[in-house]
């Protein structure tokens, strides 16, 4: 296992805006927080650590952190936009994901709505955006990685998978962090100039929930139905059983059939 190095995932990069500063720390309480001290420096300054005491993922759970394992990157990004706008950028984090993923996976990965990154069914890599206002503003994209775990404690085991599992040999973290800073940059460069509509196209071709019946989980009210579609916003559009559309905006699939 070998440390992350901020000159080795620097060198020749060639990207306008993610990336423009890296940190790389041994250990931190959260990648996502150390972001939140550094509101003030330029959009696409880079966070990475090797490990995290305190590794967060959505709806207040904990975020796998094994050290040297896996990757452990936040970004912040500064986007010109309506508030009402920022959960897209999920999206376009998880299609950079996606694509930064496939050059090193025997399979394909696909995406979960909304900051799920599944491979052969179990979970690969999670997205948590946080949006800070305090002396400055910004939304800090945080990405983990499950790259070279070869086993994960409790009922992780069960849904949770490697990409050295999957593709029984180790992967370079740096090769792959390089890759996200590149695929990030040019999504997010996209996604601003030609707007939400291509990044849902490209989420969709990405996803296999679609025409499948799906369980949502929104705030402990739980639906049922089949997810169709994301419309020009982000939402997922499901058809319940009695021919209704209904738009999610927020909310997390527990099971897909
Ligand atoms: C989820 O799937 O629930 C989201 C997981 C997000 C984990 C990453 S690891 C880097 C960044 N720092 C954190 O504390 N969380 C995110």
């Amino acid at each position: 296992m070998s440390r992350l190095s901020a000159s080795q995932i620097k060198e020749n990069l060639k990207t306008n805006l993610i990336g423009s500063e890296v940190l790389v720390f041994d250990e931190v309480d959260s990648t996502n927080d150390v972001a939140k001290g550094h509101l003030q420096r330029d959009e696409g300054l880079v966070i990475l650590a090797d490990s995290q005491t305190k590794g967060k993922g959505r709806l207040g759970r904990s975020w796998h952190s094994s050290k040297g394992e896996g990757i452990y990157f936040s970004t912040l990004l500064k986007p010109r936009m309506p508030l009402e706008h920022l959960s897209q950028l999920t999206l376009m984090a998880g299609v950079a994901c996606v694509s930064a993923i496939s050059v090193f996976s025997k399979s394909k990965p696909d995406l979960k709505w909304p900051n799920d990154i599944l491979l052969n069914g179990k979970k690969l890599a999670g997205l948590l955006c946080e949006y800070c206002d305090e002396k400055s503003a910004g939304l800090i994209v945080g990405i983990g990685i499950n790259v070279n775990q070869t086993e994960f404690p409790g009922p992780l085991a069960e849904t949770a998978t490697s990409l050295r599992i999957e593709n029984g040999r180790a992967v370079d973290r740096v090769d792959l962090i390089r890759s996200l800073i590149t695929h990030l940059d040019w999504e997010y460069q996209a996604y601003l100039l030609e707007g939400a509509l291509p990044l849902m196209q490209k989420w969709s071709e990405n996803t296999a929930i679609f025409g499948k019946k799906i369980t949502l989980d929104r705030g402990g009210t739980i639906f049922h139905g089949t997810a169709t579609r994301l419309d020009e916003q982000g939402n997922l559009v499901v058809l319940t059983e009695e021919g209704r559309e209904v738009f999610f905006d927020s909310g997390e699939i527990t099971h897909v059939e």
